[in-house]
């Protein structure tokens, strides 16, 4: 790779590179954005390092405020976009520090490359190298590194799932030894990290995380699946890495992706075996949301996330027939928005199934959706609000306002649903009539 090459950045960038260099000070772009860049890729975010102090970047930018002052980080805002400026990195509490030193402290050789338009690129750890063995590496002493923050272990994995790198042997077994540090890192970071995993190409790096002893440590229910054999015609892999293939098959949607990872963990609790010898797991869609449920608030999901993920477990495994009837009970149960999340849940399911299967199961689930899809380009009622019957129709036929009418209301949904022909006010009058002699007779 040429270290003079130049860069394609922005003008911005360029801009306050050029107001540091001309008050007297060095800085440089570095990180995940020169990565990126001789990777082929478009930086998601620069990160300017530099030998000025928070207190001078701030009065040579009009728009700048603090975002990080312990990590000496200010944030200058030009033309509307953000830009990071950091003090370099110190290892001691000494006033001033080097860019060499700055890049000695990072956590990984290929992102502790620095660039400057004039200097070029400025490489002391071989991030190239490494780069082009695509291979994760330590800066200096790993054990170091994850001392000072141990979600880099982490990092290493996300790295390896999101570039397809390999890494190094002596950042694996410094994993191994520090995996219970993990445990000092919040929770927010953890999770960030593990959807990237998740949502990466490579989401089957889970077995790196079982293997160096991290997932242990952060998802034990997840960790255990593994130990989870399945003797069962429709199962050919044990439970986590039945899992892992259904995470691989669906679309990269952290609520989808994360849905895939739990499904299947009340595996664990619910193992019977049969005297044939064939493994059962009954109720595990339950105990797998309860499990689920315990994760997703230890990891501070989004109350909506939440519940969606909550619920495609819930019903992950519901049998659905490819028929009118059975599709349109289906939809009115899950609920509109979500069936078709559902369809996916299920599809991705039979590909962590014995493929023996596979090309059955999958017809009648795009047999279903087409069913669905007609469904709903025929408008048919599939909710109380799209009753040709309403509250106050029943109301001046006698019925008392409260928890009756809502049974009544019920069971007439129930009926459009085994007949949409049913949904006029005439018919959904006369059963509501019929109903109204059972009720209160
Ligand atoms: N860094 C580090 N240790 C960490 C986090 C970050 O040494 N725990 C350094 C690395 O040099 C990294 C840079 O800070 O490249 C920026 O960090 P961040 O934006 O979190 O990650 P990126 O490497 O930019 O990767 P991505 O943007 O893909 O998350």
């Amino acid at each position: 790779m040429n270290r003079k090459m130049v860069f394609d950045i922005p003008e911005e960038i360029i801009h306050i590179l050029d107001i540091l260099n001309k008050n007297g000070f060095s800085a440089y772009i570095v990180g995940g954005c020169v990565r990126d860049i001789l990777l082929g890729q478009t930086p998601k975010d620069w990160d300017i390092t530099t030998d000025a102090k928070p207190e001078d970047v701030k009065r040579f930018f009009p728009r700048v405020f603090e975002t990080g002052i312990n990590h000496g980080t200010v944030t200058a805002v030009i033309n509307d976009t953000n830009y990071e400026i950091t003090t370099f990195r110190t290892s001691t509490y000494e006033e001033t520090s080097t860019l060499t030193e700055d890049l000695s402290l990072r956590d990984f050789t290929i992102n502790a490359i620095a660039y400057h338009p004039q200097e070029g690129i400025i490489d002391p750890f071989s991030g190239i190298s490494d780069l082009e063995k695509s291979t994760i590496r330590a800066v200096g002493n790993p054990h170091d590194r994850f001392e000072e923050d141990p979600l880099r272990m982490l990092r290493a994995v996300r790295f390896s799932s999101t570039l397809g790198f390999k890494i190094d042997d002596s950042v694996l077994s410094s994993i191994k030894e520090n995996c219970s540090k993990i445990e000092k890192v919040s929770v927010e970071r953890i999770r960030d990290e593990l959807s990237k995993i998740l949502t990466s190409d490579r989401p089957e790096e889970f077995v790196t995380l079982r293997e160096t002893g991290l997932l242990k440590h952060i998802l034990p229910e997840f960790d255990i699946c593994f130990d989870i054999t399945q003797n069962h015609p429709y199962h050919i892999y044990n439970v986590a890495m039945h899992t892992l293939r259904t995470v691989s098959s669906i679309e990269k949607n952290t609520a989808l992706r994360w849905t895939m990872l739990l499904h299947d963990t009340g595996k664990a609790v619910t193992k019977t075996t049969d005297n044939k010898g064939i493994d059962h797991f009954y109720g595990h869609q339950k105990k797998s949301m309860d499990i689920a449920k315990r994760v997703l608030e230890r990891y501070k999901f989004d109350n909506a996330t939440t519940q969606k993920i909550l619920i495609l477990i819930k019903y992950h495994d519901m049998r659905i027939n490819p028929d009118n009837k059975s599709v349109r009970k289906a939809v009115s149960k899950m609920g509109e928005d979500i069936f078709p999340d559902l369809l996916k849940v299920q599809k991705a399911d039979k590909s962590g199934q014995n493929p023996e299967y596979f090309d059955e199961g999958t017809a009648i689930l795009n047999k279903i959706q087409e069913i669905y899809l007609d469904i709903k380009k025929n408008n048919q009622c599939l909710t109380i609000k799209d009753l040709a019957i309403n509250g106050d129709d029943l109301l001046a036929m006698g019925f008392e306002q409260g928890r009756d009418m809502g049974v009544v209301l019920k069971m007439l949904l129930n009926a459009v649903l085994e007949n949409p022909e049913l949904n006029t006010k005439e018919k959904l009058m006369e059963l509501a009539d019929d109903l109204e002699n059972s009720f209160y007779k």
